[in-house]
């Protein structure tokens, strides 16, 4: 299912390549500037290995959500002055998506030389996926390659839709995706450990149910924690909890026992009496926070507990922070298990935003196998779900 072909296994000399990207870089909220260029780093090495093969790149992807207008905040005018740094030659920035500037570019584009379109949302044909949209954005190229891992779970034109149109392979940054997150959860060295946390339990219902088919054990900290606490009679002061879930939890433990997959809660919690860094934190049983008290972070029993058992893992997955780390008085729980996956044997994959920014945080993002630029994306892979980005692609 995941064995697709990639840049390397077709012929790119003298052919126009258009390449999707995930250019949905995070931005500053006051200044309205990039404010991290991982997602662009990450794709520097297909379009390096794209130009020095002699092809001409058309890069296109979506940025922000503008609801099919043209406007200007959500241009990725500021990505093709990023991309053009990195990669130390000219980017041509085009004015349109399928208009006439975009087109007249892509039709004197050289091989060796790059051009970015406008932001694909910038048409609301682009989310409809709608053919005649995509047939257009496919016209200007002879081949296309997807790199735009983080957008693989949207059936969009950009993503899906040229597909139809084009021969569609994958660059390298989907490949490594693929190859690290789809060999983590079909054919990992195991134990197979998957560590997920977060705030809401809803959000990851559907990874714990297909993770419970392949994990050895699943640890869950977090502030999805507490349904499950609350689910089996506990008290939980103000800490997170979704009443309409507790009969979803309780499932999960009971098909977790029945499967004989290790379910890991954290045994207790550190809390303070309101959602801020200006509390003093406490240490209680996760399933006896007194009212009043809301928990932000795994105390340090569930620490150890957790720690031995990513010890023990041949494979790592990761999604989620334990608690509150962005306030110091609650970020142990989290920098106890990045140190941890850090420093194991074992093969660790990490998927969303959160624990991604995590790692690097209590710097520990080197020792890390592989971080995904994923995030929705890198969920619904690990929920077992086909991605129509990866589907499109032609098999190895
Ligand atoms: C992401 O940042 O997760 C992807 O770029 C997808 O963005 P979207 O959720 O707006 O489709």
């Amino acid at each position: 299912m995941y064995n697709k072909k990639s840049v390397k296994d077709i012929d790119v000399n003298g052919k126009k390549v258009l390449l999707r990207c995930d250019f949905n870089v995070p931005i500053d909220k006051e200044t309205g500037k990039i404010r991290d260029e991982g997602r662009i780093i990450a794709a520097i090495p297909t379009i390096e290995y794209l130009l020095k093969n002699n092809a001409a790149v058309i890069a296109c992807s979506h940025f922000g959500r503008p609801k099919g207008e043209f406007k200007p905040e959500f241009s990725l005018a500021q990505v093709a002055e990023s991309l053009s740094k990195h990669l130390n030659k000219p980017v041509k920035m085009a004015k349109d998506v399928i208009g006439e500037d975009a087109t007249a570019l892509a039709a004197q584009l050289k091989p060796g030389e790059i051009m970015l379109l406008e932001n694909t949302r910038f048409h609301a044909e682009e989310e409809k996926n709608d053919p005649e949209f995509a047939k257009k954005l496919a016209s200007m190229a002879d081949v296309f390659v997807s790199d735009a891992f983080g957008s693989v779970h949207r059936a969009h034109a950009s993503t899906e839709g040229v597909s139809h149109y084009l021969p569609a392979v994958s660059g390298f940054l989907l490949k490594e995706e693929l190859d690290y997150i789809g060999g983590a959860i079909s054919s990992p060295k195991r134990p197979l450990v998957a560590i997920l946390g977060g705030a809401k339990v809803s959000d990851k219902l559907a990874v714990i149910s297909n993770l419970l088919k392949i994990a050895d054990s699943i640890i869950i900290g977090g502030g999805m924690a507490y349904t499950f606490f609350k689910a089996e009679g506990g008290t939980i002061g103000n800490s997170l909890c979704e009443d309409e879930q507790l009969e979803s939890v309780l499932k999960c433990k009971e098909e977790a026992k029945e499967r004989g997959v290790k379910l890991l809660l954290p045994v207790d919690s550190i809390a303070g009496a309101e959602f801020s860094n200006d509390v003093e934190p406490k240490t209680f049983d996760s399933n006896a926070i007194p009212d009043g008290m809301m928990a932000m972070d795994i105390g340090p029993r569930a620490v150890a507990e957790f720690v031995a058992e990513i010890e023990k893992a041949g494979t790592i997955v990761w999604n989620g922070p334990m608690g509150v780390f962005e306030f110091s008085k609650f970020a142990e729980g989290t920098r106890a298990v990045a140190n941890a996956v850090a420093n194991c044997d074992a093969v660790s994959v990490i998927g969303g935003g959160d624990s991604a920014a995590a790692v690097r945080k209590f710097g520990v993002a080197e020792k890390i196998s592989h971080i995904s630029t994923g995030g929705g994306a890198s969920l619904e892979f690990m929920e077992g779900k086909i991605l129509p980005g990866i589907a499109c692609l032609l098999d190895a």
